[in-house]
């Protein structure tokens, strides 16, 4: 018995901002983004709640599901669009459900979070979970602030999630976090973003690598089985570091960050639902799927596709 993935889906504003375009308003350049990021334009717009429901109902409709199907709904998010009451329930009935609906806020881990959420309610008698990641970062962003403007987007991407008696996707997760980091990667109420950029990268290395190792190490699966690594899309150096200390060929990681930037909770679907789309998914091979965030939180899994 065990869960698997049955439906995936995203949603993005279709308005692109490039490079160029921020470097008309900020002090910067595509050369300083593309290389010291490898992000080289991001989708801004919409809302959370608009791209949740757009990434939610592809899910449905390619999961073959409808809204009464599912028993619980939960979007992670950290730009809610309002402190009370969550957006959860004006997405659920956005898409004409009345279920349990909650918001999860892990930050950029806040899509992991949610499968291992999913997971515990799917093995405790829900039959079906709709797990959306939203953000609508560009929101909470200062755009005079080079240091963060040009690494966030917005975006959402979404998946149904079923008990099956038969086939279990999910090997093993680690997560963790440590309120210590908690200033490091901040937005106040009221206010903006703001990050210690180089002190984030510095222990998003270390807790990627550490729960990374030890979701494989319980999984019993060693770093060459893996062939897909679905990494939190936050920067390329850190997926290049992650990728070379786990031993693992930079080539198995999937890319999104130089088309959408971080979208925080939505990042991992929108990689995962590229990889698909590319044929990169193959039933039976192993994945890694990793994301770090504020909090500091962090979650690795390893998965086993049906
Ligand atoms: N354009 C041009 N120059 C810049 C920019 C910019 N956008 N930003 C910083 N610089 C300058 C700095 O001022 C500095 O100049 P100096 O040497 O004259 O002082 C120089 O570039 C190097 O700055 P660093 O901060 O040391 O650059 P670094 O290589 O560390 O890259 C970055 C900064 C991209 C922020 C990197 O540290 C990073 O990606 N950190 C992790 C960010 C992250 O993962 N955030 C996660 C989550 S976001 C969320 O949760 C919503």
């Amino acid at each position: 018995m065990g869960v698997r993935f049955t439906g995936w889906g995203i949603g993005l504003p279709e308005n692109i901002v490039t490079n160029d375009d921020l470097s008309k308003t900020l002090d910067t350049s595509d050369e300083w983004i593309s290389e010291r990021t490898g992000i080289r334009e991001r989708r801004i717009g919409s809302s959370t709640r608009e791209l949740a429901v757009l990434a939610g109902t592809e899910a449905m409709k390619d999961a073959g599901v409808s809204p009464s199907d599912i028993d619980v709904l939960i979007l992670a998010t950290t730009t809610p669009e309002r402190m009370a009451p969550a957006t959860a329930p004006m997405v659920a009935n956005d898409l004409a459900m009345t279920c349990m609906s909650m918001d999860l806020n892990a930050a950029c881990s806040g899509f992991m979070y949610g499968v291992r959420t999913a997971q515990g309610l799917l093995e405790t008698g829900a039959k079906r979970v709709l797990l959306i990641g939203a953000e609508h970062l560009s929101g909470w962003v200062d755009w005079s602030d080079r240091n963060t403007a040009v690494l966030l987007g917005d975006g959402g991407g979404a998946a149904v999630l079923e008990y099956d008696e038969n086939v279990n996707e999910i090997l093993s997760f680690v997560l963790g976090s440590d309120g210590a980091s908690a200033d490091i990667l901040t937005a106040p109420h009221g206010g903006y973003f703001y990050m210690d950029g180089p002190e984030v990268f510095r222990r998003a290395v270390r807790v990627v690598v550490d729960s990374a190792e030890k979701a494989m190490a319980l999984a019993g699966v060693s770093a060459d089985q893996i062939s897909l690594v679905v990494p939190h899309q936050a920067n390329i150096r850190i997926i290049q570091a992650v990728t070379q200390r786990l031993g693992i060929d930079m080539d198995r990681a999937v890319i999104t960050l130089d088309r959408y930037g971080n979208t925080s909770s939505a990042s991992i679907p929108l990689a995962y639902y590229d990889a698909l789309k590319n044929g990169r998914v193959k039933s039976g091979e192993y994945a890694l799927m990793t994301g770090f965030g504020a909090g500091m939180t962090w979650a690795s899994a390893v998965m086993k596709w049906a």
